[in-house]
C-alpha cells in the first residue's frame, strides 16, 4: 500500500504558466493538475503550451511532448498508447477517458486534464488505485472448476463463448468506477462497475463451476445493490463497453436464484 500525503485541503490554485515554445506557430494550451506529495502543497493547475507541428495528435502524445521538452516532473502512467494496457486513464475535458485515444482535435479550446475524480492522488495524474485493484482480486477473477482438469482444455460452445463478448474487452481502466456517483460515495464498500462487470463475466462463463459461491460472495447490501442505475458508467467507458447491464443482469441472477 502506497503511503499517501495529501494536501492539506482540496482547495486548487493558479500554478505556473510555461514560456510558449519559441518559432512554434501552432500552439495548443493544456492546463494539467499538479500535486507534489514531498512538498506538501495544496494541488495547483499548470498550464503549458505545446507546438502541434512538432507532436503527435493524441492528448498523450501532448502530455509526452511536456514532459520530454518543457518538464520532465510532470508525472502520469502510460505503457501500451493504443488503448490496451488501462494505465493512461484520467479526467480529460471533463471526462474520464484514455489519453492515448483521445485526440486533440475532440476538444475544443484550452485542453484542461486532472486525475480521476474521488480517487487519492499519489502524484499529479497518478491515482492510488489500491483499493479498486483489491476489490478486482475479491472477485476471484479466473476460472474455477471442481471436476477434474481435462487432459487438453477446458472447452466451451460457439454459443457460450459469444456470451463473454462486451465483457473479456474490459482493460480495467477504472474510467467507469471513477464516474460512478455511488461509488464515490461508498467506494470502500460498494464493487463499482468495472470490478462488478468483471464478476459477472466470470459469473456466466459456461466453464466456470462456482457460480453458486460467486453470487453468495455479492450477496451484501453494499457490494452490489449500491448501483442506482445512474449509468455514467457505461457513458464513460472509452471501450464502449456496458457495465450498467452487467449489473443488472448480476441482479436478475440473484433474482432468479431465491425464485428456483
Ligand atoms: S449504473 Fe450503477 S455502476 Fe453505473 S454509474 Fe450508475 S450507479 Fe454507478
Ligand atoms: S468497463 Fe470500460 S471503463 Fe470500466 S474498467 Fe472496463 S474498460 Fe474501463
Ligand atoms: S497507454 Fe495503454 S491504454 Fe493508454
Amino acid at each position: 500500500m502506497v503511503e499517501l500525503r495529501l494536501p492539506k485541503n482540496s482547495q486548487i490554485r493558479t500554478g505556473k504558466t510555461w514560456p510558449k515554445p519559441a518559432g512554434a506557430t501552432r500552439l495548443r494550451e493544456f492546463k494539467i493538475y499538479r500535486y507534489d506529495p514531498d512538498t506538501g502543497d495544496n494541488p495547483r493547475t499548470d498550464t503549458y503550451f505545446v507546438d502541434l507541428d512538432d507532436c503527435g495528435p493524441m492528448v498523450l502524445d501532448g502530455l509526452l511532448w511536456i514532459k520530454n521538452k518543457v518538464d520532465p516532473t510532470l508525472t502520469l502512467r502510460r505503457s501500451c498508447r493504443e488503448g490496451i494496457c488501462g494505465s493512461c486513464s484520467m479526467n480529460i475535458d471533463g471526462l474520464n477517458t484514455l489519453a492515448c485515444t483521445k485526440g486533440m482535435s475532440e476538444i475544443s479550446g484550452t485542453i484542461a486534464i486532472y486525475p480521476l475524480p474521488h480517487m487519492p492522488v499519489i502524484k499529479d495524474l497518478v491515482p492510488d488505485l489500491s483499493t479498486f485493484y483489491a476489490q478486482h482480486r475479491s472477485v476471484e477473477p479466473w476460472l474455477k472448476t471442481t471436476d477434474a482438469a481435462p487432459d487438453k482444455e477446458w472447452l466451451q460452445s460457439r454459443a457460450d463463448r459469444e456470451k463473454l463478448d462486451g465483457l473479456y474487452e474490459c482493460i480495467l481502466c477504472a474510467c467507469c468506477s471513477t464516474s460512478c456517483p455511488s461509488y464515490w460515495w461508498n467506494g470502500e464498500k460498494y464493487l463499482g462497475p468495472a470490478v462488478l462487470l468483471q464478476a459477472y463475466r466470470w459469473l456466466i462463463d459456461s466453464r466456470d463451476q462456482t457460480t453458486s459461491e460467486r453470487l453468495d460472495n455479492l450477496e451484501d447490501p453494499f457490494k452490489l445493490y449500491r448501483c442506482h442505475t445512474i449509468m455514467n458508467c457505461s457513458k464513460a467507458c472509452p471501450k464502449g463497453l456496458n457495465p450498467a447491464k452487467a449489473i443488472a443482469e448480476i441482479k436478475k441472477m440473484m433474482i432468479e436464484r431465491k425464485a428456483a
